[in-house]
């Protein structure tokens, strides 16, 4: 395990060395808010390139890029309108704003469920004042998180930009059913910013009021939640703490299905599937766990949902949620819209059987609606008799909803033969927090070496912003044309590195250790000359051995090193 660290030492090295870089600092700042410097973009760059590795490579899901400005429309559908908030309190004397759970923390095991009546009186009994001024907290409120704007001038069309990537999916569920041939289990990745106006964030990368994510959208069959891949990984080993015990507690991934722990296969599979990919990032497996939510604690949308969470100096902090949405977001979708968005599933062979159906009355419905009637009598003859309420039926035509009352139909019973049915498609959601998976890599990846008396990043060759660092000895005698060569090969194979040749060798090598480089390449006088001319030495960070290898193969070597392919 690398050394604990304090989060402030590791962002005065992410400023430092062109990670990451507080957003406005020529003005102040902006609370929540960062920017990706060179070595961040790469680093970044290359997380997301393993996330799409598994799930769009290996699982053979699809990748869209849809708009993060969307209409209140989808908001109000999917429930961010009126559910997606943070209770907020302000000082009466200073008026700073606060989230109220957060200044309850140390009273409670999961403030979070407060209700604001609660807040109120937990301010009381524990006599909390304001932190930054100490004077007396005013009442607590919703204060909902999504940024609100207009589209277009006026404020005709309000819009908000999105809170999650994953609506984008949701609203073009058509289109990708579509895609995928009309066929069931459809995955779908998204990566991208999402925003949510925090009420205070104080936690660094932890907590950004515009973030990156990679989310996750599985649309499955709701009677077979399971996933083809899963006999692979069932009896791989993992820590889960269940909503039931909140106790920490090691299981195969098949014990935890079959116990009913995670409620299906499928959700099993991906939470697995979660523990793959941050270890592949570089998250440390000693901590790691997949925490379930409590009940009061799930999002709105959530059937059930289990946190990724990693040990960092902020303590456990979830950087990945697995949730089962149900089928949510695609039935509030098609109310909200009118549209259908099921999936239709074939029967094995057609089954005769008894179904109800709506039969217009086309006597009373010519008279009444004239031109409009044929239309209507179609959408009510393909309603579903269950969306008669009170004896009435509404369906929409040509964007009108148009209310039938019951002298206008009549539901009867027919024998079909009934080739498959509609049903409303599950969704599996593993939704990643690029920046938070980011700074933990970058935490599990700190080290100090006490010998060198410097810091190094153990970050996996995979994810490590630059690859090789490549020196020439002395900057003359042609070892700096040569050096400058294997760099050149090695840029436009399209393997980061940095040529360096000002500085001792070993001041050379911390630079490059400090940024998490694997590899070093120094080219020498026996390069150039004598027994082992055409030869360079390849050094590497973690065990700081070193060998000679060819000039010829540095390319290949590197690679084959980098992929996993072959070890120092
Ligand atoms: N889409 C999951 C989330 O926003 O947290």
């Amino acid at each position: 395990m690398s050394k604990e660290i304090d989060a402030s030492e590791l962002m005065s090295l992410c400023k430092r060395r062109g990670f990451i870089w507080p957003s406005f600092e020529i003005y102040g700042g902006v609370a929540g808010m960062f920017d990706y410097g060179p070595l961040g973009c790469s680093l970044r760059n290359n997380i997301v390139d393993v996330w799409r590795a598994i799930y769009k490579g290996r699982e053979g899901f699809v990748e869209i890029d849809s708009e993060t400005v969307n209409p209140r429309e989808v908001f109000k559908a999917s429930g961010h309108v009126d559910e997606f908030s943070d209770l907020i309190t302000y000082c009466k004397e200073c008026e700073a704003p606060f989230r109220a759970d957060h200044l309850v923390k140390e009273f409670y095991d999961n403030p979070d469920v407060l209700t604001p009546k609660e807040l109120e009186e937990a301010f009381v009994k524990h006599s909390i004042k304001c932190p930054e001024c100490g004077g007396d907290l005013g009442s607590v409120e919703e204060f909902n998180l999504m940024f609100k704007t207009t589209i277009g001038p006026g404020s005709s069309r309000v819009g908000y930009l999105r809170p999650e990537t994953a609506q984008g999916i949701f609203v073009n569920y058509n289109n990708l059913y579509r895609y995928n041939r009309e066929k069931l289990p459809l995955g779908v990745i998204q990566t991208g910013r999402g925003y949510r106006n925090e009420i205070a964030p104080r936690q660094g990368m932890i907590r950004m009021r515009e973030f990156n994510m990679m989310e996750v959208e599985l649309f499955v069959d709701p009677e077979d939640k399971d996933w083809v891949r899963f006999p692979k990984i069932e009896n791989e080993m993992i820590t889960l703490v269940p909503n039931t015990t909140c106790e920490p507690v090691e299981m195969t991934v098949g014990e935890a299905v079959e116990k009913g722990i995670i409620a299906n296969r499928v959700l099993a599979y991906f939470v697995y599937t979660t523990k793959q990919l941050l270890i592949r990032l570089g998250i440390d497996p000693a901590r790691l766990r997949f925490r379930q939510h409590l009940s009061d604690e799930m999002a709105h949308y959530a059937a059930d949902c289990w946190d990724a969470e990693v040990l960092l100096s902020y303590g456990w902090m979830e950087i990945t949620g697995i949730a089962d949405r149900g089928c949510w977001d695609l039935s509030r979708h098609a109310e909200f819209s009118g549209q259908d968005l099921t999936h239709f599933k074939k029967f094995d062979e057609p089954v005769e059987m008894e179904v109800e159906k709506i039969k217009a009355n086309h006597k009373l419905l010519g008279p009444r609606f004239k031109g409009q009637a044929k239309d209507i009598a179609a959408a009510m003859e393909s309603a579903d008799p269950k969306s008669v309420v009170d004896g009435k039926l509404i369906v929409n035509v040509n964007g009108e909803d148009i209310e039938l009352t019951s002298d206008l139909f009549e539901v009867v019973t027919v024998r079909e033969k009934i080739a498959g049915k509609r049903v409303i498609p599950h969704v599996i959601e593993p939704s990643h927090g690029l920046d938070r998976i980011f700074y933990s890599v970058l935490e599990h990846a700190y080290d100090f070496d006490e010998k060198e008396e410097y810091t190094v990043l153990h970050l996996k060759p995979e994810v490590a912003p630059i690859k090789v660092g490549v020196f020439p000895l002395m900057e003359k005698d042609g070892l700096d044309e040569c050096a400058r060569d294997i760099y050149e090969v090695l840029q436009s194979a399209g393997i980061e590195s940095y040529y360096d040749g000002s500085g001792t060798i070993g001041k050379r090598y911390a630079r490059m250790d400090e940024v998490g480089t694997p590899y070093c390449i120094t080219v020498d006088y026996e390069t150039l000359d004598g027994d082992t001319k055409g030869t360079v030495t390849i050094r590497d960070r973690d065990s700081k051995n070193q060998k000679r290898i060819p000039v010829s193969d540095v390319k290949a070597i590197i690679s084959a090193l980098i992929s996993g392919d072959s070890e120092f």
